[in-house]
């Protein structure tokens, strides 16, 4: 074993928690004697490692034996698994429990449980506790592996239940998993992060960095493979720095290697990259490994050397282009994205006149935008702020409307090009069916409903703002 033991979680307490669902499902049994199932509702916000929590959550949710329903009004048991990443993320979870004290006068049996990076946090959490009596149990990240023992308990009386432990973070295998979808799956390879961006919450609420074993990072690929998945997208906050807590050497670019050893017909997509450690020993593997998509989202953040610092980003712009350069070089038809924080404190119009520069000359396909969310506990909550709101929404629109000319341009030059697609429904337009190239660009085209799920071969006839019109290739 290569894994530092103390944040593995043991197999006993897992055992336990196993038990625990046992004796769950019995009560749920007695307390819904005359319904089929209790069914479950269960909504992760935020990011891809959160829906991923919230797969687990359905696995072990679904292993007590809960069924699953869309919406909070058929549900016996409600659970938002919460981001904490801005502003406008919690503001909507709010609402949204908010509006589920009625549902809890309609049906008093209910149970409502928060959890996720919301909840991490002991401001949030304490704010639960005395202004939404409604809410009967609330865990943070680091209990995800409790829910379980947190279930039996809630079954068991009507005492509310918080369980919010402050821990570097841990690493809970063989929790059942219940997948969203059959045709793309993600696959977290570590947890945390360690690198402290100054106005991010995720150290604050995920913990330090650690790895997961290769070996089960492989097995789970490898099953998924086997299960009929076509696409396997990695998952970390800075996957570059895959492997720096483990004993056996091993790193990312390794990792992908191991990965694109599996036999099968599947792409394999990771996310997060973070520049300050994207090595060029990556980019190349990147280049070798048939199965490793054409696509890397590097979020620059901000193309001023002076906000970047403030960012604590560890890079500067013109190392971020050098980089961005050579994975261009390297990398046929390569694919870059982004994310772009608008209105940094302390940043002045020329740091984001630099910003629209630097979009410019990487030329991204696309950009995830968004304007700076004051965060709690964060280093830049307490930096000087003087830019209007009016003024960073000015900002905004005109770094959208710049890479709005960026993207129509880099999505013109597809037509013509025949790309391999993989297919996963049915289109907008009747007839259509849509799915993604290798860039996760959405190409729609007139085909069979059969197709979804497989790969094709599609000749790209035109192109739209944000997704590819084509034609099936015979
Ligand atoms: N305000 C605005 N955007 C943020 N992000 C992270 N924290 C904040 C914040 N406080 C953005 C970053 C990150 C993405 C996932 O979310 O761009 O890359
Ligand atoms: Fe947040 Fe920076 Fe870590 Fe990404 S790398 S999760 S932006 S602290």
């Amino acid at each position: 074993m290569s894994k530092l033991k103390n944040v593995v979680v043991s197999q006993e307490e897992i055992l336990e928690q196993n038990q625990y669902m046992q004796k769950a499902t019995t009560l749920l049994a007695k307390r819904y004697r005359d319904k089929d199932l209790p069914l479950a509702h269960v909504h992760s916000y935020g990011c891809q490692q959160n829906v991923n929590d919230g797969e687990k959550i359905k696995g072990m949710l679904a292993q007590m034996g809960y069924g699953f329903c869309d919406s909070p009004d058929s549900a016996d048991l409600v659970i938002y698994n919460t981001c904490a990443v801005r502003e406008n993320a919690e503001d909507r979870v709010f609402g949204n429990v908010g509006a589920l004290k009625h549902n809890k006068k309609r049906n008093p049996n209910m149970i409502i449980g928060l959890c996720g990076c919301m909840m991490q946090q002991q401001h949030i959490a304490d704010k639960i506790k005395n202004s939404y009596s409604h809410v009967d149990i609330v865990f943070g990240t680091h209990a995800l592996h409790h829910l379980p023992q947190i279930m039996h308990n809630a079954l068991i009386d009507n005492k509310r239940i918080f369980e919010i432990s402050q821990s570097d973070g841990v690493i809970a295998e063989g929790l059942p998993i219940r997948h969203d979808g059959t045709i793309k799956a993600n696959l977290p390879i570590m947890y945390g992060c360690n690198n402290f961006c100054t106005y991010c919450i995720v150290p604050f609420v995920r913990g330090r960095e650690r790895s997961r074993n290769a070996e089960d990072i492989i097995q789970e690929a490898k099953k998924l493979v086997s299960d009929g998945y076509k696409e396997i997208t990695l998952l970390g906050q800075n996957v570059n720095s895959y492997g720096n807590d483990l004993e056996d050497g091993i790193n990312f670019a390794e990792l992908l290697k191991q990965l694109n050893a599996i036999d099968g017909d599947f792409w394999i997509r990771f996310m997060t990259s973070h520049p300050k450690d994207c090595s060029k020993e990556l980019v190349d593997m990147m280049a070798d490994c048939q199965k490793v998509c054409n696509h890397i989202h590097l979020p620059v953040q901000s193309g001023s050397d002076r906000v970047l610092k403030l960012m604590n980003r560890k890079y500067t712009s013109q190392a971020y282009l050098e980089l961005a350069k050579y994975a261009k070089e390297k990398i046929p038809n390569l694919s870059l994205t982004s994310d772009i924080i608008v209105g940094f404190p302390g940043e002045e119009y020329e740091d984001f006149c630099q910003t629209l520069d630097l979009i410019k000359k990487v030329e991204y396909n696309s950009l995830f935008t968004f304007i700076y969310s004051k965060r709690v506990g964060t280093k830049a909550a307490e930096m000087p702020d003087n830019v209007s709101k009016e003024q960073k929404g000015l900002w905004f629109r005109e770094l959208l409307a710049a890479q709005q000319i960026i993207g129509s341009k880099k999505y013109g030059a597809y037509v013509g090009k025949r790309q391999k697609v993989l297919v996963e429904g049915e289109g907008k337009i009747q007839g259509n069916i849509t799915g993604r190239n290798e860039a996760s660009m959405i190409v729609d085209f007139v085909g069979d409903k059969s197709l979804v799920g497989s790969f094709v071969d599609v000749k790209i006839i035109g192109a739209k703002n944000s997704y590819l019109i084509g034609e099936l290739e015979g």
